[in-house]
């Protein structure tokens, strides 16, 4: 068994986020095309998180930023944003846009869940959308608790994942069903092999595990909406 070097930051236990990131988030060529993938419906969000109080004066700091739909579009209705990716391709993109449009107030860092160390005033949002479930539950656990402790009390943290809202013994049919909804052309959807990926290596987790432990972390559930299909969830927390 080799060990990782042990430094005073980074002890030899801690989980390397890279490694856990998804396979396709570390390439460039899905980077890429990412956008033209996957919609993140950052307008409705940064509008669902006006209505819970974000205002010009607010610090958001996004994790698992991607290629920085939500990060961009809320920079216009915030102070300041902070997005925050392990993955440098999914960074390039996200910078990109950020020079394109002159946005002054988007830092981009690269760092997880884990690792992020948060430096200035606390935060009145944390946001993230399909980036938690690259981390096994007891890394969830870990991050969610960094993750309360970087709002401030009343802050507001909104979740948007792949959650699994069934029973153990209804598994085989969920996600039979959600992989045979995967396309043929990977370049413009998600295919059924990305969906299988997505069960087979990476750590969706049941919503009865993810949401006690959002108690155990110093959330309050103000709002939690599941798909019907019990794949998807989408939660609003208040830091208590
Ligand atoms: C599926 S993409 C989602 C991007 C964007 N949030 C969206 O909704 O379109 C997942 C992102 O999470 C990032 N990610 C994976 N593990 C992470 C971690 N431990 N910490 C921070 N970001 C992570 C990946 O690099 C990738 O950019």
């Amino acid at each position: 068994m080799s060990a990782k070097p042990r430094t005073s930051m980074t002890p030899g236990w801690l989980l390397d986020e890279s490694h856990h990131a998804g396979r396709e988030n570390l390439d460039p060529k899905h980077a890429s095309r990412y956008d033209a993938k996957e919609d993140a419906d950052a307008h409705s969000e940064v509008a669902l998180l006006k209505d819970a109080g974000l205002t010009g004066e607010s610090l958001v700091v996004e994790f698992g930023s991607g290629t920085g739909q939500f990060s961009v579009e809320v920079a216009s209705a915030c102070a300041r944003v902070i997005a925050v990716d392990v993955s440098d391709p999914m960074l390039s993109q996200l910078k990109a846009k950020v020079a394109d449009l002159r946005l002054s107030n988007v830092e981009a860092v690269r760092a997880g869940f884990l690792t992020y160390e948060h430096t200035t005033v606390p935060a009145d949002f944390i946001y993230s959308r399909y980036a938690l479930h690259h981390l096994p539950d007891f890394w969830k656990a870990l991050a969610l608790s960094r993750l309360r402790r970087i709002l401030r009390p009343g802050g507001v943290f909104r979740l948007w994942d792949v959650v699994y809202n069934f029973a153990p013994a209804q598994a085989m049919e969920h996600i039979e069903a959600w992989c045979a909804t995967g396309a043929d052309s990977p370049e413009v959807e998600w295919s059924r092999a990305e969906l299988e990926e997505h069960v087979r290596e990476e750590h969706s987790t049941f919503s009865w595990l993810l949401e006690p432990m959002f108690a155990r972390c110093g959330f309050e559930i103000a709002k939690a909406e599941h798909s019907a299909d019990g794949i998807f969830a989408k939660y609003l927390l208040n830091a208590v």
